[in-house]
């Protein structure tokens, strides 16, 4: 039996800034996020959206064709949690209408959690078959303004089901890990955006692709000639061509920079018009993947390498499964990204400012999502969701 992705699909917000309108105002060539940073456009979330909402829309296609009964537990990852004890997954199982009979548990480690996820649910598919596992991951990634994280922001969600016999890919047993302790990305709970040391953070991230990589050869993985693609977790898409770049020094590979680059470049489409979206950012690289590749991917062995700052990286690999294509929802993806409004830069900065009211009273937001769900407002302390 083999056991792995049955489902996957991805909501992003339905406004996003492009990073020429952020060039001008900082009075910088647009290449330098265009072609420096491989960034095109960053999504921005509307003030009636949140974590939950994004994995919500993300989630419901998902649900047309399997009964939810068979689904056992929800796993949610994010590093942009909305309560520090009540899991935001539980909010996503209510807007679903999930049966009772569910668990739903919510888990944390920077833009690593939902990897994690996938192999506990992995583990317990193994042990029971019948059932089925919605891992969706989800983050708003927020900067300081003006910093030099500001233009690698991005928000999305990633809803995935683990099954037995997968219609998508079957996930491999060996994986290879990589755990320091380090501050090169983090956000205490007093503020709302990251704190990081950018050019130290890309170091850790290279480092922690090598270690990972050589553990994931010592439990006997695969070599890197029988990798056809890679997913990486996509911070920016340019650090796709970096880690290529570390991968082919320590596997000495005699692929050249042309196949090196055909390994990498359908996964980043999504991303560069995105931007991060932390714990989701590699799954929708995964999406973008199987949505784009111009050859068939049956049978494809994909790499995955998923790193989370602070830090825990893991790398595994996946094959894809005949028949693939008919199972996709490309043109719900491309609809969702032609979609988008663009945002003028002070549109920008008046969503970059909203801030949820902290007085316990009771305050609506405007409509301004397109999505199915949205945050309609907080009283008492609660957030307040809804469904179109
Ligand atoms: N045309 C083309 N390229 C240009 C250019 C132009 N006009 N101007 C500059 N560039 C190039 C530079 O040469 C540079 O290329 P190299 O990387 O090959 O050297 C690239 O654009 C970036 O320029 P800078 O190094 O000057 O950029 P920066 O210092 O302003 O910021 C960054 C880069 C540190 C990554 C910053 O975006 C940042 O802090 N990002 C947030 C942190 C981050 O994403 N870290 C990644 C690893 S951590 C992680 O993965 C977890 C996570 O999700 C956060």
């Amino acid at each position: 039996m083999s056991v792995g992705i049955d489902d996957i699909s991805f909501y992003t917000s339905n406004y996003y800034l492009d990073l020429k309108s952020l060039a001008d105002v900082h009075n910088i060539e647009k290449d330098k996020f265009y072609q420096g940073i491989g960034q095109e456009k960053m999504g921005i979330v509307a003030a009636d959206e949140d974590v939950v909402t994004m994995a919500a829309n993300a989630a419901l296609p998902l649900l047309k064709d399997v009964d939810p009964h068979s689904i056992s537990t929800v796993m949610f990852a994010t590093e942009t949690g909305i309560d520090q004890s009540k899991a935001a997954g539980i909010f996503v199982h209510g807007l679903l209408g999930l049966p009772n009979r569910c668990r739903v548990v919510e888990l944390k480690q920077a833009c690593y959690s939902a990897t994690a996820a996938i192999q506990m649910a992995c583990a317990m598919v193994a042990r029971d078959p019948a059932r089925k596992i919605l891992v969706i991951a989800a983050d708003i990634a927020r900067y300081d303004l003006n910093s030099s994280g500001e233009a690698t922001q991005g928000c999305g969600a990633a809803a995935m089901l683990i099954s037995a016999n997968p219609r998508l890919l079957k996930i491999h047993p060996e994986s290879g890990n990589y755990t320091e302790d380090v501050m090169d990305f983090w956000r205490p709970n007093y503020r709302s955006t990251a704190l990081v040391d950018g050019k130290y953070s890309t170091k850790i991230y290279l480092k922690s692709l090598k270690q990972a990589w050589l553990h994931y050869q010592d439990v006997g993985g695969v070599e890197f000639e029988q990798i056809d693609h890679l997913c990486y977790h996509l911070p920016f898409t340019r650090m796709a061509e970096k880690s290529q770049s570390q991968l082919a020094r320590v596997t000495k590979t005699g692929r050249d920079a042309e196949q090196l680059n055909a390994m990498i470049e359908p996964s980043l489409s999504y991303n560069r018009l995105i931007g991060n979206s932390y714990t989701a950012s590699m799954y929708i690289g995964l999406i973008s993947l199987l949505d784009n590749a111009k050859e068939d991917l049956s049978g494809k062995r994909v790499g995955f390498f998923s790193y989370g700052s602070g830090c825990v990286a893991e790398f595994f690999t996946g094959t894809v499964v005949d028949g693939y294509e008919e199972h996709l929802h490309r043109d719900l993806h491309s609809k969702l990204l032609n979609n988008r409004r663009e945002l003028s830069y002070p549109e920008y900065l008046d969503l970059y400012h909203f801030e949820y009211p902290t007085d316990g009273g009771e305050h609506q937001f405007p409509e301004q999502t397109q999505g199915q769900f949205r945050l309609a407002g907080i009283n008492q302390h609660k957030r307040i969701y809804n469904a179109r």
